[in-house]
């Protein structure tokens, strides 16, 4: 085949940016994997609505099987956000022996475990690097680079809407609600911001990063979860004054043989790393018996950046696909380890 065919749930921030990648850089997918890549459909709310983007050929739909249900549509690839009716695309498509990839962190935080082993079971992939640090290649440098690693402990900022918040407040002065109505323009912020200033959009994060570090089941209510919401202003140029930068932090470590996992607002000396992690960036630190100390770093949010980690899983997908490999690769936790699970 001179190329292979997917199919797009959602057309937002991240489905434009995927949309784009494949148009504009063509040359380096064919490149990578020897064929093209082409979206063929693509799952939208309204299809009537005005759009930036072009999208040329490619059908436009409010019908879901459009997408789940075209033998052609080897990879879908679901970009639209939200839980039951993401949960009920994705569980059909892998049924119709479909490769997944997503960004959705609130449902592979909630049912990740489930749906991989549903992947596993009907041979295909189910890919969600974008799920965690936007373009930051995060989740396969835990399952890929140091997967030979005992790793100890994983902490940072893995929020960009929050961490925009913050930077705006701390060093322009802005207020909570202008920095939020910005981050929320600039389509950092989930549909519902709620997620993100609360901390549940980190929480979900942390959930998923540690699970892939220490290869043991970590549930969303495992882990202690604290906001940016309460935070005024006054509090934040205190610190500053004092030298200090309020961070939202995700921490997740093993400690005594048992995973801990925690977001909270947390005061950094202006000399911490993190401290210089800046508006919508994101940066995670990684510490293994091994490796030592590793930090990873880049834009945690936005349409271009996320999806160059949405078509890394892409174009693993379609190498598997070649190779006839489907549902036996990585990114696939093992969920059992000596490690104990915060709740044993
Ligand atoms: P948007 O709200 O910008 O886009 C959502 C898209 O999905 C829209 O095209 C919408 O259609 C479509 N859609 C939503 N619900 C339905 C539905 N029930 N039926 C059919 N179509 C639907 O979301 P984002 O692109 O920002 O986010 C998408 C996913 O990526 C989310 O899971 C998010 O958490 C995740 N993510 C987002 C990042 C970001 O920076 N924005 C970064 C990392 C992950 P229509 O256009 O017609 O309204
Ligand atoms: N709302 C999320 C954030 C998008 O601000 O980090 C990226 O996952």
């Amino acid at each position: 085949k001179d190329y292979v065919s997917i199919g797009l749930l959602g057309l937002g921030t991240v489905g434009s940016g995927v949309v784009q990648l494949v148009k504009n850089h063509q040359d380096e997918l064919v490149h990578q994997l020897g064929c093209g890549v082409k979206v063929k459909s693509i799952l939208v709310r309204n299809t009537e609505k005005e759009r930036d983007i072009q999208i040329g050929q490619t059908f436009l739909t409010s019908n879901p099987d459009d997408v789940l249900q075209d033998p052609e549509i080897d990879l879908v690839v679901e970009v639209m956000g939200g839980i039951e009716e993401a949960r009920e695309h994705i569980t059909k498509a892998i049924q119709a022996k479909k490769n997944v990839v997503t960004a959705n962190k609130d449902l592979i935080a909630l049912y990740g475990p489930e749906l991989q082993k549903a992947a596993v079971e009907n041979g295909v992939d189910l890919f969600y690097e974008a799920s965690v640090g936007g373009g930051i290649p995060i989740l396969r440098g835990l399952t890929e680079g140091l997967v030979s690693d005992r790793l100890k402990k994983v902490m940072g900022i893995v929020n960009g809407t929050t961490n925009y918040i913050l930077t705006k407040m701390e060093e322009e002065g802005q207020s909570y609600e202008t920095a939020l109505k910005k981050a929320q323009e600039l389509g950092f912020a989930e549909a519902d911001p709620t997620a993100d200033v609360e901390g549940l959009d980190a929480a979900r994060k942390m959930a998923i990063l540690a699970r892939l570090a220490f290869s043991t089941s970590v549930e969303l209510d495992d882990v202690e979860v604290e906001g940016i919401s309460k935070l005024s202003l006054e509090d934040l140029h205190y610190g500053q004054k004092l030298g200090y930068s309020m961070k939202l932090i995700g921490f997740a470590q093993v400690d005594d043989h048992k995973v801990e996992v925690s977001v909270q607002p947390t005061f950094l000396s202006k000399s911490h790393p993190l401290s210089s992690v800046k508006n919508e960036y994101n940066a995670i630190y990684v510490q293994g018996e091994a490796v030592g100390e590793t930090m990873f770093y880049g834009p945690g949010a936005g349409s271009l950046p996320t999806a160059t980690a949405v078509m890394a899983d892409v174009v693993a997908v379609i190498k598997n696909l070649l190779l006839g490999v489907n549902g036996k690769s990585a990114v696939a936790p093992r969920y059992e380890s000596v490690l104990k699970s915060p709740k044993e």
